[in-house]
């Protein structure tokens, strides 16, 4: 079906502006063969997010400086791993290392499993094609953006996206949902490959190719299937997936990104690590058909009490959400739980996004067990949205001292899963209001480049610098 991408090119851009997508086909929906004028926004149902979505597989090369730790556990042995990971976090200094290791050797291709949506129209006053991509927590995948696939539309951030007129790409990191396979088939190693860096360095090739579109599509082995190429890429993380991985991308890759939301970031000081005693390997939790074919260097939450203790809190839907969470729970591996808990000594400079000078969004569930609710002993104190929001601008402040704008929203009763939550329509209303806010401002910038203004040409041009082309990917990590 993307035989002839190139096709899609020859529709002009303004077209979009006006008119609608219409075909709900999930088999095709890249064609675009049917935009023509449909019915005004307000009439169609604003959260169709089985239509106009389809699955993906991008095929990026990455390289990444992987931790080696000093006394790694058996794979094959639960206890090994178990102890393993309580020791790393119960060793002040963390676990112990011994150098890095080179991953992604030879050309190595990772395969990436996303979901692409289109928007439902496109309003005016916002640029063509800026792209969402959406990343997960630990032992989530992609659904988390959509509800977790229960079909209600209030917990659907993929379906608030595409009404207000953005691109969305929701992804599985390495190592979960449907990344789980290299692409020879194996399962990735669960110490050794699946880790932060590794992560990181596949975001920043996924951002390339996206940014540069099928028609350059690189060297043999990558592959973009989506036929566009966007501009403007706006990173939505949510816990593990707002934290390390895009500070680290950022870090290496300042100009990669045009705006990032953090949503309930996790840092490592602070972190509350009574919830790694809930993880054991997730064939011990489920032996059958869902988790056992994996390596117990996976893990899972053993209880579903504990994972709604340390992702619930305040108002949800008690009676089927939380229950429904632990069922599709995923995986997170020894790697990646361990991995800032090794990076004791140059923590404080890695975590710090030096040299991003996009905007930023940090949100959080006032009552998050894992971030809001973990510093503070007394228990007046905890849960509180005023401790809670302080905790947030003081990380935004020290995590992004170069960002243009730091923003802060915090989620009324509601804890670290936000978006399943009552609460979360508002806040992913919140959130887009700030995003076209922000580009709003951005498209005025551009007009007065076009009106041949200087004073912005500057700021424009340092922005196209941000896609510099293939010619460095192989240096990546070397
Ligand atoms: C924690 O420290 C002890 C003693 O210093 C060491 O034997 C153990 O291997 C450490 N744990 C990890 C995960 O490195
Ligand atoms: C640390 O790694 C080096 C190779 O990189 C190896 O020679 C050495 O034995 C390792 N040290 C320990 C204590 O395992
Ligand atoms: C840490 O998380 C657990 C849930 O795993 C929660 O019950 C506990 O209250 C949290 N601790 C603090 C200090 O907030
Ligand atoms: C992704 O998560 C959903 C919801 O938790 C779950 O039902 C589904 O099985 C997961 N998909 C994969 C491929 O693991």
């Amino acid at each position: 079906m993307l035989s002839n991408p190139s096709s899609i090119f020859l529709i002009p851009l303004f077209l979009l502006h006006l008119t609608f997508f219409t075909t709900p086909t999930i088999s095709s929906p890249l064609h675009l063969h049917p935009i023509a004028a449909g019915p005004p926004p307000q009439r169609l149902s604003p959260h169709t997010s089985a239509s106009g979505c389809t699955p993906l597989t991008f095929l990026v090369r990455a390289t990444a400086l992987n931790t080696v730790f000093l006394h790694p556990p058996d794979p094959l042995s639960a206890s090994s791993i178990l102890s393993f990971l309580h020791s790393s976090y119960s060793n002040s200094t963390g676990p112990l290392t011994n150098g890095t290791h080179l991953i992604g050797r030879g050309n190595r291709v990772f395969p990436l499993h996303a979901t692409y949506c289109r928007p439902l129209f496109h309003p005016p006053g916002l640029p063509p094609r800026t792209l969402q991509v959406l990343v997960h927590g630990a032992t989530y995948n992609q659904t988390i953006w959509s509800g977790l696939g229960l079909g209600h539309n209030d917990y659907d951030w993929m379906g608030m996206a595409r009404a207000r007129g953005y691109h969305v790409l929701a992804i599985d990191l390495l190592g979960h949902g449907g990344s789980s396979f290299s692409s020879s088939s194996k399962q990735y190693d669960g110490v050794t490959e699946i880790q932060p860096p590794l992560q990181s360095s596949v975001l920043h090739s996924l951002v390339r190719l996206l940014r540069h579109g099928p028609i350059n599509a690189p060297r043999k082995g990558w592959r973009n299937p989506l036929p566009y190429r966007f501009p403007r890429i706006v990173y939505v993380g949510h816990g593990y997936g707002s934290a390390g991985l895009v500070v680290s991308l950022v870090r290496r890759y300042p100009r990669d990104l045009d705006g990032v939301f953090q949503t309930s970031p996790i840092e490592r000081s602070g972190f509350n690590k009574s919830v790694v005693r809930n993880l054991v390997p997730a064939r011990m939790v489920d032996g059958s058909e869902r988790f056992g074919h994996l390596p117990l260097t996976y893990l899972a939450f053993r209880d579903g009490k504990e994972r709604e203790k340390a992702f619930y809190a305040g108002f949800y839907d008690t009676a089927s959400i939380p229950g429904e969470d632990f069922r599709g729970q995923g995986t997170v591996t020894v790697g990646e739980a361990v991995y800032y808990h090794a990076m004791e000594t140059r923590e404080e400079e890695e975590g710090v996004a030096r040299g991003y000078r996009g905007p930023v969004m940090v949100v959080s569930g006032e009552r998050d067990a894992l971030f809001c609710a973990s510093q503070s002993g007394r228990d007046d104190d905890r849960n509180e949205r005023g401790s809670c929001k302080k905790k947030l601008v003081e990380m935004g402040k020290r995590v992004w001292p170069d960002a243009k704008k730091v923003e802060v929203y915090v989620a009324r009763e509601t804890g670290h899963t936000w978006m399943m939550h009552y609460s979360a329509k508002i806040t992913m209303w919140r959130i887009h209001n700030w995003l076209d806010g922000v580009f709003r401002r951005k498209m005025k910038d551009e007009e007065m480049v076009d009106g041949g203004k200087d004073g912005k040409l500057g700021k424009l041009v340092m922005q196209d610098e941000a896609w510099d082309g293939y010619d460095r990917i192989e240096l990546d990590g070397e």
